[in-house]
């Protein structure tokens, strides 16, 4: 691929604009040290837009987002419209329809950056949740029975298929071996109780891990996992999972890694167009208040970079944030890192050449 990238960016909804201010301006600045270069096209989806013309994203909008090296999106989700319409309209109708079946959440601490977890450092939590992301309980798949009735049932189906697991399973065996450190993949699920799901997951699990005989390979319940990454986050180098499980691990992931300010994620199409964000959402009570942490939207546009193969202009930036995080700032929380969202960016710019 040549090193000119073409890049779409969706502000989106909430704090989402303001964090991709700042995730734009380290893109700038690390454009000049690593020596690549990029457009922009900026799109105006999210709430403002369906409000205004009852639509949220096209079939063939979503098509135009294929013609781009990688998406940029910063929030999705306002109080003024019913929860799931942007979400479903917007969130998942890119993950699903551009096929992004990876969702990959670093759970990492940085230095001075404190957690919950008491007598934990960065040397203890430092993990990688590589989540289904295109099917499990996400597909909408279900119905109701003799709804509005007392005897009312709900149905709500877990897709799993063999190729679409094993797809998955496969990206997280490649992950961890390339990441390199210990080399460890645990398979996160419920075998005791999703006796269908799991019972596809483990097998697809087995026999794919035949072929990687340098991984060492493990499985935990997901209730163990939850508990786990509180007391022992150490134990994890790689955790692969589905959807739903993925869902709820990373906002646990998030909190001990420091909070929802730090926490990016990649959704990955291997071979296709991949979009990054940060996975805290839209923020309504600090909306263009310059508040907000927006570490997070930079780690995710580190990833953007990392997953268009600039691997040097990754690490710098998160260098820089590591010295950031590390010497200024006094919490990732908004409102109280001493500095706002602007300087933070400048702040993470102006320590690029540290890297
Ligand atoms: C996330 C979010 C989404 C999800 C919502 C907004 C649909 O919680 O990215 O984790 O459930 O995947
Ligand atoms: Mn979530």
């Amino acid at each position: 691929m040549s090193r000119n990238y073409k890049i779409a960016v969706v502000p989106g909804d909430g704090t989402g604009p303001e964090v991709v201010r700042e995730g734009l301006k380290v893109l700038k600045a690390v454009s000049e040290i690593s020596g690549f270069k990029y457009t922009l096209k900026e799109f105006d989806y999210g709430a403002e837009r369906y409000l205004k013309t009852n639509k949220v994203l096209s079939d063939s909008a979503l098509a135009e987002f294929k013609k781009f090296d990688a998406i940029y999106l910063g929030a999705v989700g306002d109080p003024r419209v019913k929860p799931g319409i942007l979400e479903q309209g917007l969130l998942l109708k890119m993950r699903f329809g551009l096929q992004q079946y990876i969702n990959l959440r670093p759970v990492k601490l940085y230095p001075g950056v404190w957690t919950p977890l008491r007598d934990k450092g960065p040397e203890d939590i430092d993990f990688v949740v590589v989540r289904e992301n295109n099917e499990g309980l996400y597909v909408g798949e279900g119905k109701f029975i003799k709804k509005g009735t007392k005897n009312e049932v709900a149905l709500q189906v877990s897709r799993n298929s063999r190729s679409g697991v094993e797809r998955c399973i496969r990206y997280a065996f490649e992950f961890t071996r390339k990441r390199n450190k210990r080399k460890k993949l645990t398979l996160c699920g419920k075998t005791n109780v999703l006796t269908y799901a799991w019972d596809l997951w483990e097998r697809t699990f087995g026999e794919v891990a035949k072929e990687y005989s340098d991984i060492t390979t493990d499985y935990a319940h997901v209730d163990a996992t939850c508990m786990w990454m509180v007391k022992n986050p150490e134990w994890f180098d790689v955790i692969v999972t589905d959807n739903m499980f993925g869902d709820i691990i990373t906002d646990l992931g998030a909190m001990i890694q420091g909070g929802m300010g730090i926490a990016a994620g990649g959704n990955i199409n291997p071979q296709g167009v991949s979009m990054f964000e940060p996975i805290g959402g839209s923020a309504p009570k600090y909306t263009g208040k310059n508040l907000i942490n927006p570490l997070a939207a930079i780690c995710a546009l580190g990833m953007l970079l990392d997953e268009l193969g600039e691997e040097e202009a990754a690490t710098t930036i998160e260098k820089s944030v590591m010295h950031v995080t590390a010497n200024k700032l006094k919490s990732l929380s908004a409102g109280k890192m001493g500095y706002s969202t602007s300087e933070v960016g400048d702040l993470v710019a102006e320590n690029l050449s540290r890297g």
